[in-house]
């Protein structure tokens, strides 16, 4: 290894540079006005590659932002590994509360901070050294690279299934390597072994054919944000469990070892609750321990509630029209279009009387979970070893990254989530950051798992 970290090191301050380069573009998958600057994005991204060695590098157009592909298939008889990350980033509202520009990458206390820094150009970038520094070094990969870099993750990867299941051979390899994840703690590397999965609905609600003045017509005519709000109270129940009839029909419980091994990480509520200004933890199944709610129970959360008047001062309306934005978490085993169908199903039975409702159903992603015994996965244990003097914790993520499960079953390959990240690194608030400590000890991790599988 000593090479390899030596040259790391060396090339510590010229890395950051090109990763502040990356960063600058501001690739927001959401907006369109940002179009351009996705495509900036992909071909940084494929020049970058082309420089390193890379070979067949593609930006590959699809429906929405490009894909881009790049391999080196010179080790006939080593495994194949697929590299995935996405380029695109979230918005940067509330702009206000960033301390410097999101797109103007400053390092502070050692860490760099910018939109993307730790989700996902950050991490994603660290392969693209590790490659570098392998092919710098010794002329060859000690196994054969794929790269498969997307630039809709954040908005639900609409168009990368179709790809994926276009491009089987393209893609095949027999293991997909994914830092879009956290560690544990600082110093303390984590492997996710699950991540849950997505539904998303929205519901508008409507009652008389238009605005009502509410002294004309108050008292005897229906409110919709009323009842919009006395629809959603259904959701729950008084003990904060999913009241929609077959939501948790395929949930399979924890274990009693998984339930031990959660417990064993610890977790400390007092501080949870002072870092978020609450003095009391309510949310979700009053029956779960927080860590098991956050990252092994489906939620169903509503993401959105407008209606009515909302400018200065007073009104006196009724109003005729009222929406809201749900999503649900979903985990292992469960199926995102069918618990989509039983909560739309929820919404049409307990509409109040007087009033018309639509609901229409969005994206979805699948959960994902594999077992920690893979061969795969003990080498990347042995990988973080090697670097952070300590194996990694196997937590399951309550976070999405809706594609790993379409890898998983169409390339019929394992998945070894390989985080970098830190739990407080801000990813989708202002302030975004990554730390520059595991900058460099990342590179050194994906060096050494590509040398020991
Ligand atoms: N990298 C995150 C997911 C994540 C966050 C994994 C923290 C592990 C720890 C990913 O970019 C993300 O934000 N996913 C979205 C998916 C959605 C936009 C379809 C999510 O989880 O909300
Ligand atoms: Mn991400
Ligand atoms: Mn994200």
């Amino acid at each position: 290894m000593s090479k390899v970290s030596e040259f790391v090191s060396k090339h510590h301050q010229q890395n950051v540079e090109e990763l502040k380069e990356l960063l600058r573009i501001p690739s927001i998958s959401s907006l369109s006005e940002h179009k351009e600057d996705i495509q900036k994005t992909a071909s940084w991204i494929a020049d970058k590659l082309k420089n390193i060695g890379m070979e067949h590098v593609e930006v590959i157009e699809t429906k929405g932002h490009p894909v881009i592909y790049a391999d080196w298939l010179h080790q006939e008889k080593a495994p194949t590994v697929l590299v995935y990350g996405h380029y695109d980033v979230q918005p940067v509202d509330p702009l206000h509360l960033w301390e410097t520009p999101p797109f103007e990458p400053d390092i502070r206390d050692e860490k760099i901070f910018a939109r993307g820094a730790t989700d996902d150009k950050g991490q994603t970038f660290l392969h693209i050294k590790a490659v570098e520094t392998l092919l710098a070094l010794n002329g060859k990969l000690p196994v054969n690279v794929k790269f498969c870099i997307e630039g809709e993750e954040e908005i639900g990867s609409p168009n990368l299934p179709q790809f994926i299941s276009e491009n089987k051979e393209k893609l095949a390899c027999d293991v997909v390597v994914i830092s879009d994840s956290d560690m544990w703690d600082k110093g303390v590397p984590a492997i996710t072994y699950s991540l849950r999965g997505l539904c998303a609905l929205e519901v508008s609600l409507k009652t008389a054919n238009t605005d009502l003045h509410s002294g004309m017509f108050g008292g005897g005519v229906q409110n919709a944000n009323q009842l919009l709000v006395q629809l959603l109270s259904t959701l729950h129940d008084a003990n904060g469990k999913v009241n929609v009839a077959h939501f948790y029909d395929d949930v399979v419980e924890l274990t009693a070892f998984e339930k031990e091994q959660i417990k064993a990480l610890g977790f400390d509520e007092e501080k949870l609750k002072q870092s978020l200004g609450l003095t009391e933890l309510t949310g979700g199944e009053n029956n779960y321990p927080y860590p098991e709610k956050i990252s092994s129970r489906p939620t169903l959360e509503i993401n959105g509630l407008w209606g009515g008047f909302q400018g200065e001062g007073t009104k006196t309306v009724i109003p005729n029209e009222a929406h809201a934005k749900i999503t649900c978490r979903l985990v292992h085993n469960q199926q995102p279009e069918k618990i989509q169908e039983s909560v739309k199903k929820h919404l049409e039975e307990h509409a109040p009387k007087g009033c018309t409702i639509e609901v229409t159903l969005q994206d979805t992603g699948n959960p994902f979970l594999t077992p920690i015994d893979s061969p795969m996965i003990q080498k990347a244990a042995e990988a973080y070893q090697n670097v952070y003097g300590q194996s990694p914790v196997y937590k399951r993520e309550g976070g999405s990254i809706p594609i790993v499960s379409d890898f998983n079953q169409a390339l019929n390959a394992p998945v070894v989530l390989m985080g970098f990240g830190l739990p407080d690194e801000n990813l989708h608030a202002p302030n975004e950051h990554f730390n520059l400590e595991n900058f460099d000890k990342g590179i050194l991790t994906i060096c050494s798992f590509l040398e020991l599988i």
